[in-house]
């Protein structure tokens, strides 16, 4: 029997008892960043923080949602073919982005349900909490209506269904809530979907860490994350003309031959820009700078992306994926062979170029990743998406106490105190500093 507070409070809330329990794992990435769009792979774990949801089904098509927290309000929407979203940045937006991938999944009438959800992943610190509410909410309405969906192909259907929301995002993150598996990264491969079990060396651990700034991705993250799907669509448009390949390249992940035979030299060949303009783009794939903006940089509202202030990176940007995609190879090598050195040092060469190539990190994410490793991780990176959130240290077992410890003194105490005075207090410290090792995935069980 399941002693989740959810399920006691379930009752108060809704007056009667819960048909059905449902736990979605957060997750960290441990290499493989912004590459699952490109249809490269990534290496995330699942991690034992959680979503939760309780619910029953009700006896018509109406979604009732409440949460534990009282800071997100309750909500309710109707099943249909054209779900409203919630005002921007409303947590319900992300149940009715699954309510939604489902409705149109089924083409039928869905039974709705009353549905109580908690969580325990800190939010906006790039471990996935949206997508594991999104996975909790589709496996509600599942539940609720006693169907099975392949889990693969559910977790295709919520990766596309997560777009409701304004990000652009890939697949790894719905993919690996629902496929954790406890002591094992996960090899994740996309266009189609499929994955590969690795072993994590028994004796280490991930140190999760949190920069205290938030990256929230459909607020302050939303353009800065999405203009850099862009800019790989801008590559691969570009590839395709330069290379004059016959069948086009959908994505970057698409060219022909292993990452390790994409060179620097070949990337810099191609895209010999530092910084290229809409019309410089225009003129190189000989198509109207309105057409290439409706095709490659239109946003969900029927908006288009700004040109960013400093041009369209792409030459760093595909440095930065075609390296990170033989990273992710080299590190599955590694684990296999428990060669946690390599390892460590792969996840420090990911930092770097997340930071100086794609852009996505931060002056705390680089003095955090420092601290993690002057007090003897093996590796740091930032994890998810950037622009905040947390940092990941690759911790032998016996120097977890060291490594935290050594964080809460020169990071905390120390950088933050100095730099950002107003953030030291704002958050609940054991909530964003923790040791982990890999979990299971997504569960539900009928009660
Ligand atoms: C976010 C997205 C993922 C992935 C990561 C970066 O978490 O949801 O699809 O692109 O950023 O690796």
């Amino acid at each position: 029997m399941i002693e989740a507070p959810v399920i006691r409070e379930f009752y108060n809330t809704f007056g009667k008892s819960p048909s059905f329990f449902i736990q979605v794992p957060g997750r960290v990435n441990l290499i493989g960043e912004h590459t699952d769009y490109n249809g490269f792979p990534v290496l995330p774990i699942s991690i034992p923080y959680y979503i939760t949801a309780a619910g029953s089904p009700r006896r018509d098509h109406t979604m009732n949602i409440r949460n534990t927290d009282s800071r997100y309000d309750e909500s309710s929407f109707i099943l249909s073919s054209s779900i409203p979203p919630a005002r921007n940045g409303h947590w319900s937006n992300y149940v009715r982005a699954a309510s939604q991938a489902l409705a149109d999944f089924s083409g039928g009438s869905l039974t709705g349900a009353d549905v109580l959800f908690s969580g325990s992943i800190p939010g906006s610190a790039g471990l996935s909490s949206s997508s594991a509410l999104v996975i909790a909410s589709a496996l509600s309405i599942l539940a609720a209506n006693n169907l099975n969906v392949d889990i693969l192909e559910l977790a295709e259907l919520m990766a596309e269904g997560e777009h409701y929301v304004g990000t652009q995002g890939g697949g790894m993150d719905q993919a690996i809530c629902l496929l954790g598996c406890k002591d094992h990264a996960v090899k994740i491969d996309f266009f189609p979907l499929r994955y590969a079990h690795v072993p994590f060396p028994a004796d280490h651990s991930i140190v999760v860490a949190h920069s205290l700034i938030r990256a929230a991705k459909t607020e302050n993250a939303l353009l800065l994350y999405n203009r850099r799907p862009a800019e790989c669509r801008l590559a691969t448009a570009l590839l395709n003309t330069i290379l004059a390949l016959e069948i086009p390249l959908q994505r970057l992940g698409d060219l022909p031959g292993k990452c390790a035979d994409i060179t620097e030299s070949f990337v810099k060949s191609i895209f010999d820009r530092d910084s290229y303009s809409l019309e410089d783009i225009a003129k190189i794939i000989e198509e109207q700078p309105e057409s290439i903006t409706q095709r490659y940089l239109m946003t969900r509202n029927g908006i288009p992306m700004p040109v960013p202030p400093d041009g369209f990176l792409i030459q760093q940007r595909a440095l930065h994926v075609f390296s990170e995609a033989e990273r992710v190879e080299k590190t599955c090598k590694a684990l296999m062979e428990n060669d946690t050195e390599t390892f460590g040092s792969l996840m420090n060469d990911s930092h770097t170029s997340c930071d100086t190539l794609y852009g996505i990190s931060t002056p705390e994410l680089n003095t955090l990743v420092s601290v993690m490793r002057s007090f003897g991780a093996s590796g740091a990176r930032l994890t998810g998406a950037g622009f905040g959130g947390c940092a990941v240290a690759l911790v032998r077992d016996d120097s977890i106490e060291q490594v935290i410890g050594g964080i809460r003194k020169e990071y905390y105490d120390g950088y933050i105190r100095k730099t950002h005075p107003e953030l030291r207090n704002a958050d609940n410290f054991r909530e964003i500093i923790f040791a982990v090792k890999p979990s299971s995935g997504a569960s539900t069980v009928v009660l």
